[in-house]
């Protein structure tokens, strides 16, 4: 079975590809697309799928993850597939800032519980859920990669490595200065 791109039984059907997305969007996915022969444009949909939910809010919707199968003649199901696996990927709305939390191994053994019950005590929410002003969404992820940070979380492109609940307290604080509140 090959894995590369065919044209896919739908594509008669497709809206013409101009029409989908943003002419933005399309511009930042075509850069991406550029890297991979055309019959592996699907190599680029962990890009896309970035890209669109950037653009977006923080969040992929359904319609969204369709055209970007379309846009990279793609099933739809193998976009959900990949937009549903990884973490990094939301499929409903999030805070403006969505608070990454590893509780893997290494993360858990240097006091990752501490992090966790701090930042649910100081938003008043719990994992999984974004606070009623839309600000912040806390969430629960796997290992990050920075153990030797550890206890250690991502908001945005940033990670935040050595947590204490005082380094957490200082790291809100600055999030809401940078948001002018
Ligand atoms: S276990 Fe937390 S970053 Fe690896």
């Amino acid at each position: 079975m090959t894995l590369r791109c065919q044209p896919w039984s739908r594509a008669d059907k497709r809206a013409d590809k101009e029409n989908l997305l943003t002419p933005e969007v399309r511009a930042e996915i075509d850069a991406w697309l550029a890297k991979y022969p055309d019959e592996w444009k699907q190599s680029a949909v962990m890009a896309a799928l970035r890209i669109v939910q950037e653009h977006n809010g923080g969040w992929l919707t359904r319609e969204l993850m369709d055209q970007v199968a379309d846009y990279l003649d793609m099933p739809p199901i193998a976009v959900y597939e990949v937009a549903t696996f990884y973490s990094m990927y939301e499929t409903k709305p999030v805070g403006r800032h969505k608070i990454c939390v590893c509780t893997n191994v290494s993360c858990m053994i240097r006091g990752a519980d501490r992090i966790v019950e701090h930042l649910e005590n100081k938003l008043g929410i719990r994992m999984g859920e974004t606070t009623g002003d839309g600000r912040f969404t806390l969430k629960e992820v796997e290992c990050l990669g920075a153990c030797g940070g550890a206890p250690m979380f991502q908001i945005g492109k940033q990670y935040y490595e050595n947590l204490t609940p005082e380094l957490v307290d200082s790291i809100l604080e600055n999030l809401e200065a940078d948001d002018g509140e």
